[in-house]
């Protein structure tokens, strides 16, 4: 697990990123970073999104946090708006499966079924 200090500086320069891209970006990805998520894995789910992101050179998604979402049994909990505003919860999510939520549904299009517990 990183320290503090390595996730304050991950978050300082995805901050940065994250806002150059804030009005332009096709696909908005929301971690739930209450308490119940934190405790759950979130900064971990977090900052594997953001490297996967960075390393693949993502550029049309931004990555923001969202508080409690009141669904605890499903923390770490990751909500992807879609380009047509649909929005697709994943439950559970471990930083392997924040990697291939990167991989396959933000940059192939492929919702990852097995994750999803809600779609609005
Ligand atoms: S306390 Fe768990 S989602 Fe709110």
């Amino acid at each position: 697990m990183k320290t503090l200090a390595d996730l304050r500086a991950v978050k300082e320069q995805a901050k940065k990123e994250m806002a150059a891209r804030e009005k332009t970006a096709k696909y908005r990805v929301c971690v739930g970073m209450g308490t119940c998520g934190i405790a759950a894995g979130a900064r971990d789910v977090m900052s594997a999104l953001l490297d996967e992101i960075s390393k693949r050179g993502v550029e049309d998604a931004v990555v923001t946090q969202t508080g409690c979402q009141g669904y605890c049994d499903q923390e770490p909990l990751v909500q992807v708006t879609q380009p047509d505003k649909t929005v697709i919860s994943y439950g559970k999510v471990t930083p392997q499966s924040a990697r291939d939520i990167v991989a396959q549904h933000i940059i192939e299009g492929n919702v990852l079924s097995d994750l999803v517990f809600k779609q609005d």
